[in-house]
C-alpha cells in the first residue's frame, strides 16, 4: 500500500461520498495505491451506512470510537490501523482540496522530505475570500503562539503527509484537542518537513466543530508541548510568571492594610509578603512544579516562605552592599536594583525547585498520555 488517508468526521455525512470520489480519482490519475480510513465519532448521522455504501466500490474503511471524541487523537487511531508507506491526514469537509493530496504523497515519497505539509500560508497558497478579521486574527494568534515549537508557517491546518516510520517512531503522543500536526512538528523536530502550498476551501456542507473548549484545550497543550520541548527554561518561565502575579498580590494586600486597616507600615509589609509568599506557593504547587502536588501541604508551605524570605533578604541585602561599598553602584542605583532582583529571583527558584518541591518532579511531559475524554460531550447542534 503506497498511501493511506485518514479522515476525521464528526457529522461528515454530507461530505464523505464527494470526498471519496475526488480522491479515489487522484489515485486513479497518479497511479497511487491508497485507501481512505475514516475515523468517525460515533455521528449517528448516517455515515456508518454511507461507508458501507462506498466500501463496496472504493478502497474505504470505516473506523468509529462510541465513547471517545476529539480530532488529534481519532487521526493517532487511524494512523495506528493505517497500513500505507506514507499517511495523510485530512479534514472531511472538502476545505482541503483532494486534489493536492497526490502532490503531497509525493513529496514525502521521493524522500524530498518526511512530512509534507499543505500550507496557506507560502506562497501560493490561499484562504478564501470573505475571512472575517476575527477568524484571520485568531489563525494568526495561534501560529504565532506556537512560533517557539516550529518554524513551519501553517503548522494549524491539519493537512499533512506524513512518513510511516515517523510517525510510528515519535515520542509518546498525547495531543489535547485539534492540533495534531503541531503535536507532529513539536515532538519530531528532526523530521524534514516541506510546505506546499494549497487552496484553502470553506465547507459547503454542515458546521464547523471548533469551538471556545477547542481554543483553550489549544493553550493547554501549547503548554505541554513548550515542556516537552524547554523543560528548564517553561518551568523558569512559569515560576516567573507565577511571581509577577505574586507581586500584584503583594502591592494589593500591602496598600489594603496600611491604606484601609491603618495597620503600620512595617507589620503591613510584613503580612503582605505572607499573603503574596502562600500565594506563589499555592500557584507553584498548582502548576510551576505540579507533580509535587502530592506532598504534605505544611512543611512545603513553610520551607517555601523560608526560601522566599532569605531571597528576599538577598534581594535586599545585594542592593544595600552595591549601593553603600561601591561608588559606581552609588550612582547607578537602577542597575543594583536589578542585580537584586535577579540574584533574589534565582535564589528562589533555585530554592523552591531544589528544596521545596523536590528534584524529581519536572513534568515529564514526555510521558504525558493525554486525560481520559469526557464521554461523550456532543458539540454543536
Ligand atoms: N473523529 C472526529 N472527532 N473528527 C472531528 C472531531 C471529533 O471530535 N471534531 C472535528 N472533526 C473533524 C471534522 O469532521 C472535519 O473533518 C475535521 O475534523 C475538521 O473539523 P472542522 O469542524 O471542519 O474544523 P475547522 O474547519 O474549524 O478546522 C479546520 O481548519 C482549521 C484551520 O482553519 C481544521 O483543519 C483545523 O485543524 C484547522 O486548524
Ligand atoms: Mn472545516
Amino acid at each position: 500500500m503506497d498511501l493511506s488517508v485518514v479522515v476525521p468526521t464528526y457529522r461528515e455525512a454530507l461530505n464523505l461520498r464527494e470526498l471519496v470520489e475526488r480522491l479515489c480519482a487522484g489515485f486513479a490519475e497518479s497511479g497511487i495505491e491508497g485507501e481512505i480510513l475514516v475515523v468517525d465519532d460515533n455521528s449517528n448521522d448516517g455515515t456508518e451506512e454511507l461507508c458501507a455504501q462506498l466500501a463496496a466500490s472504493h478502497p474505504v474503511r470505516l473506523f468509529v470510537r462510541r465513547t471517545e471524541r476529539g480530532l488529534a487523537t481519532a487521526v493517532i487511531h487511524g494512523m495506528r490501523q493505517a497500513t500505507g508507506r506514507v499517511f495523510l491526514c485530512m479534514d472531511a469537509d472538502l476545505s482541503h482540496p483532494p486534489e493536492s493530496v497526490p502532490e503531497l504523497y509525493r513529496a514525502v515519497a521521493s524522500g524530498a522530505c518526511e512530512i509534507a505539509i499543505g500550507s496557506r500560508y507560502v506562497e501560493g497558497g490561499s484562504v478564501e475570500e470573505g475571512w472575517g478579521l476575527f477568524r484571520w486574527l485568531n489563525s494568526k494568534v495561534a501560529t504565532s503562539l506556537a512560533r517557539g515549537l516550529t518554524k513551519v508557517k501553517d503548522p494549524m491546518g491539519g493537512f499533512f503527509a506524513i512518513r510511516r516510520e515517523v510517525f510510528l517512531n515519535a515520542p509518546p503522543l498525547a495531543p489535547l484537542g485539534y492540533k495534531i500536526l503541531l503535536e507532529l512538528l513539536a515532538k519530531c523536530p528532526k523530521a524534514r518537513a516541506k510546505e506546499i502550498p494549497i487552496e484553502f476551501k470553506d465547507r459547503k456542507f454542515g458546521e464547523s466543530k471548533l469551538n471556545l473548549k477547542q481554543q483553550l484545550l489549544y493553550l493547554r497543550h501549547l503548554r505541554w508541548l513548550y515542556q516537552f520541548r524547554y523543560p528548564v527554561l517553561s518551568e523558569i518561565f512559569q515560576y516567573g510568571l507565577v511571581g509577577l502575579t505574586g507581586l500584584a498580590v503583594d502591592l494589593l494586600a500591602f496598600s489594603f492594610l496600611y491604606r484601609i486597616f491603618l495597620v503600620h507600615h512595617l507589620a503591613s509589609r510584613a503580612a503582605s509578603f505572607v499573603v503574596a509568599a502562600t500565594w506563589n506557593w499555592a500557584w507553584n504547587r498548582r502548576i510551576t512544579f505540579e507533580g509535587a502536588r502530592s506532598r504534605a501541604r505544611l512543611p512545603q508551605w513553610a520551607g517555601f516562605l523560608l526560601v522566599s524570605a532569605v531571597g528576599f533578604l538577598l534581594n535586599w541585602g545585594i542592593y544595600y552592599l552595591l549601593t553603600t561599598r561601591s561608588a559606581f553602584f552609588l550612582s547607578a542605583k537602577e542597575l543594583a536594583l536589578v542585580c537584586g532582583v535577579v540574584a533574589g529571583f534565582a535564589f528562589n527558584y533555585l530554592g523552591a525547585r531544589l528544596l521545596v518541591f523536590g528534584r524529581s518532579v519536572v513534568a515529564k511531559a514526555a510521558g504525558r498520555t493525554a486525560p481520559e475524554p469526557e464521554p461523550q460531550s456532543l458539540v454543536g447542534k
